[in-house]
């Protein structure tokens, strides 16, 4: 089936100091955008890749040169950036793969792992079973409920969808004023069966100045 990518990079980074976009910001020299596109590349998308940067990012188009992405400006929340890049896709595209500009590790198999559910069942998500007890709170701060731990899945990208369904989930939310975090919830939403694909502790989302540091001892020691 045709599958395009679309990247997620219009977020201002501002829990990790937001003096410039964080798709753009280097990790041992390299930005974070390039280091999650040579992950894409190697899974074999490159075609009618979709970019998602922010209005304000004009660093964008010179690492991007010559690469023959398509860039869509991003909007205020990150369901806003990638209902942009949707509407952007190529009308032949059958299945897109969405993933965070953030997470330069993603491995080749869990790409190819998303894909695959995502054809078989319509909807994919990688996640992670979370290692973490995770507690619900109430709006004074007290434990409501301690949800099972073995049931819980921490949400990674990339998410990956049949394009009728990820574009009808989104139409949906919008209409009804929905705001959600992910895209895979989105769907569910909607009542649709959404696949688990296993991911890893190394495919983080650079969000903190902490997590940066810890991706560069990955780098250097190869770990991911
Ligand atoms: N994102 C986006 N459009 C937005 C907000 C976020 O495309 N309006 C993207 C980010 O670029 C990132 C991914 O969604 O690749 C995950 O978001 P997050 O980690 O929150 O990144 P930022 O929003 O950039 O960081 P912060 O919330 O600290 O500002
Ligand atoms: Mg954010």
């Amino acid at each position: 089936m045709n599958t395009r990518l679309l990247i997620a990079a219009a977020g201002l980074g501002e829990r990790l100091g937001g003096r410039r976009p964080k798709a753009l910001v280097p990790l041992m020299g390299r930005p974070l955008l390039l280091r999650t596109l040579d992950r894409f590349r190697e899974a074999g998308l490159t075609e009618g890749v979709v970019l998602v940067p922010p209005g304000w990012g004009d660093g964008f188009s010179t690492i991007l040169a010559g690469r023959g992405l398509r860039l869509v400006e991003g909007g205020t929340r990150r369901q806003d950036s990638v209902g942009h890049g949707l509407a952007a896709l190529d009308d032949d595209a059958e299945v897109v793969v969405i993933h965070d500009a953030a997470r330069p590790f993603v491995s080749v198999e869990a790409i190819r792992a998303s894909i695959e559910a995502a054809v078989a069942f319509g909807a994919a998500t990688v996640a992670i079973p979370s290692i973490d007890t995770i507690l619900e709170g109430d709006a004074e701060g007290f434990l409501q409920s301690t949800p099972e731990r073995s049931r819980l899945w921490a949400c990674q990208t990339p998410q990956t969808f049949r394009v009728e369904v990820i574009r009808e989930a989104h139409r949906r939310a919008t209409a009804e004023g929905f705001e959600g975090t992910d895209d895979a919830s989105l769907v569910r939403r909607m009542g649709g069966r959404v696949k688990l694909v296993m991911g890893s502790r190394h495919n983080l989302k650079i969000t903190l100045p902490e997590d940066l540091r810890l991706a560069e001892a990955m780098v250097r020691e190869e770990l991911a």
